[in-house]
């Protein structure tokens, strides 16, 4: 079965600090996404990966093309659809992270991670100890899950991020670059928990700039060239191209 498809995706960004001059971030991109299935996008700086991601989560409005998320109950043009439906589907079933650290609210850590979970129903307790135990898992100090995260390092920030985006199990899973600022040895606990955690169910479109995360973690690779899709491949057929 088919989660996403993408066809035809455009994005071009006017510049009018730049006169008339318009930056090209996405050209005719075409691919599909298989239930259950991790595809890893990777491409040199500024080919277009983060804009993928933005059009497929509507931070970006598309210029051109469809992006069709194959619902349960019918097929839904991410890039026309109203956006109370964008609302309703990142509540939902459509999880992002940014590649930057977002604004984490005066929340203590376990409940930024937890909240997610408590809205869609689950008691404060379990969510809460579900938190607690994929913050475990991503090395977080035990100390630090009742502070605030706002006076977190970068790579504990992007262990709250990745934690909280993870923690309800959407359908379609957007990461983009959630181990960058990790060191190897955590950076390698995210990837175990990442695989073990979302086994069941969960479809990841991630941009990763790493080799080794890729080759452990990915079904196929999409390389981004210029906006463009210059080859989608299983991981037994990617030469490594990019990270060369
Ligand atoms: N909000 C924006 N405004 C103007 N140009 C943008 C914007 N976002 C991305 N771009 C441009 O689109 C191209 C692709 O950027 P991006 O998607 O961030 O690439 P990557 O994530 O692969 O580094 C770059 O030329 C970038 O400058
Ligand atoms: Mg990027």
């Amino acid at each position: 079965m088919t989660v996403l498809t993408i066809d035809g995706l455009s994005k071009t960004f006017d510049m009018h600090v730049l006169g008339e001059k318009q930056v090209v971030g996405l050209d005719d991109v075409s691919f599909e996404v298989d239930d259950g299935e991790f595809l890893a996008i990777v491409g040199e700086s500024g080919s277009g990966k983060s804009s993928l991601l933005k059009c497929i989560y509507r931070t970006y409005q598309p210029t051109a093309g469809r992006v069709v998320y194959h619902d349960t109950g019918g097929d839904v043009d991410l890039a026309a659809c109203p956006e109370r439906d964008i609302i309703a589907l990142r509540d939902d079933a459509i999880g992002y992270t940014s590649q930057f650290l977002d604004e984490i609210p005066r929340v203590p850590a376990v409940d930024v991670v937890a909240r997610p979970l408590c809205e869609q129903g689950v008691p404060n307790d379990e969510a809460r100890t579900t938190a607690e135990s994929l913050l475990s898992r991503l090395h977080l100090p035990e100390e630090l899950w009742d502070a605030y995260p706002a006076t977190f390092s970068g790579g504990e920030r992007q262990r709250i991020n990745l934690a909280q985006a993870i923690a309800p199990k959407p359908r379609l899973l957007l990461l983009d670059e959630p181990t960058s600022a990790l060191d190897p040895e955590t950076r390698a606990a995210a990837i175990d928990l990442l695989q073990e955690y979302l086994e069941d169910g969960t479809t990841v479109i991630g941009v990763f700039h790493n080799r080794d995360v890729i080759e452990a973690v990915a079904d196929r690779v999409v390389v981004l060239a210029d906006g463009r899709v210059r080859q989608v491949v299983p991981i037994e057929e990617y030469n490594g191209e990019v990270f060369a």
